[in-house]
């Protein structure tokens, strides 16, 4: 072989070596501006579902936000949440023969929070505020619908104990000025089981917890929360919280393990937690969350902290 022969093989690897570099460099940039695109598509999705969540609560944010304020009370009828609001603590919703007649609000204590933080028949009371937001009710998610847990409310012997709903209508019917009013309210049908259940209902929406120094802080009221609090909201992120605990009360949307995800708005007001109601203390709580076993203490401190404040 001449020596320019040579040359020239080697000229040629060392060309084709280059065009290979240069191929590999241009498919790994290719495929991190895939990744990119593909990135920016998935986050544009999830603003735009966020959007749409919130506007079906009548909550104008922009997307990107993560934490969002409750609005000052959802869109309700007045005048059937009125009716709601007696029936609420109406002794005629539980059955005459059942002696002590549990109305609503002997389980779901209004000032602390809506529950009484107390077990009944093994599963610890959930909460009556902000449940016009949630998708999924019950411990265990089992019901999707705010009218149906009402009407399982009335009827079940766990809980009020009225009967069938037939039934505690006919009661509430003996009460001609309860009567006119259902009439005004819901026109011919009147007093009749669905329509009771229903001003109930009405009324649950205008439970909202809004105006909290959170609420203040979402809405751009920076000094709302301290540093510490703050610092709390960060570590709810990084820990991925928001896997489960999502939306306008953080929570409250999804099943996870066979358990509804608490809704974590208006926790502060709440002394018993999780299912079984054992627990009193939110510090022992987070360890028991998936991404919460693994956080050093001051970080758990600090969204214990956060916690507290929604
Ligand atoms: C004896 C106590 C008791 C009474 C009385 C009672 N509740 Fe409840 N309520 C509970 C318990 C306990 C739960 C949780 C049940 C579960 O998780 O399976 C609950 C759950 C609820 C929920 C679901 C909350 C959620 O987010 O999942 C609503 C809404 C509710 N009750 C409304 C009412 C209304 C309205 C009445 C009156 C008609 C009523 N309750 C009467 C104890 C009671
Ligand atoms: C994989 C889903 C999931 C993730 C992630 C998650 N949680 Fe939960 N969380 C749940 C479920 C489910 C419950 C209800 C359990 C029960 O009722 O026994 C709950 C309940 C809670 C409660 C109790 C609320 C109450 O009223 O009883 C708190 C507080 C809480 N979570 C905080 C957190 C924090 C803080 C994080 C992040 C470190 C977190 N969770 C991550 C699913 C999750």
């Amino acid at each position: 072989m001449t020596r320019r022969v040579k040359w020239s093989i080697v000229g040629a690897c060392a060309v084709l070596a280059l065009v290979a570099v240069g191929l590999f460099a241009w498919h790994k940039h290719a495929q991190r501006e895939a990744a990119a695109a593909e990135a920016a598509r998935l986050e544009a999705e999830a603003v735009a579902a966020r959007a749409a969540l919130y506007a079906q609560f009548g909550i104008d944010v922009p997307g990107t936000r993560l934490f969002v304020p409750l609005p000052p009370g959802l869109p309700h009828h007045m005048g059937r949440a009125k009716i709601g609001q007696k029936l609420f603590n109406d002794r005629r919703l539980t059955a005459s023969r059942v002696s002590q007649g549990l109305v609503c609000g002997a389980c779901h204590h209004l000032g602390a929070g809506g529950t009484d933080s107390r077990i009944h028949h093994d599963i610890l009371t959930r909460p009556v505020y902000n449940a016009a937001f949630a998708t999924t009710y019950l411990h265990d998610g089992s019901l999707s619908n705010l009218h149906a847990v009402v009407g399982k409310m009335i009827e079940e012997p766990h809980f009020s104990w009225g009967g069938p709903l037939a039934g505690v209508a006919a009661r509430l019917s003996g009460d001609a000025a309860l009567a006119a009013r259902f009439r005004s309210e819901y026109g011919d049908d009147g007093l009749v089981g669905t329509n009771v259940v229903d001003a109930v209902v009405e009324y649950l929406k205008t439970l909202v917890t809004e105006g909290t120094p959170y609420d203040f802080w979402c809405a751009g009221h920076t000094d709302s929360l301290n540093p510490d609090q703050r610092r709390g909201s960060e570590v709810f992120l990084a820990a991925r919280c928001m896997d489960c605990h999502d939306g306008p009360v953080l929570g409250a949307r999804k099943v996870s393990r066979g358990r509804k995800v608490s809704a974590l708005r208006g926790l502060r007001l709440r002394t018993a937690y999780l299912t079984e109601g054992k627990i009193k203390d939110l510090n022992a709580v987070v360890p028991l969350m998936p991404g919460g076993e693994a956080l050093p203490p001051e970080d758990r401190k600090s969204l214990v902290e956060f916690l507290k404040v929604l």
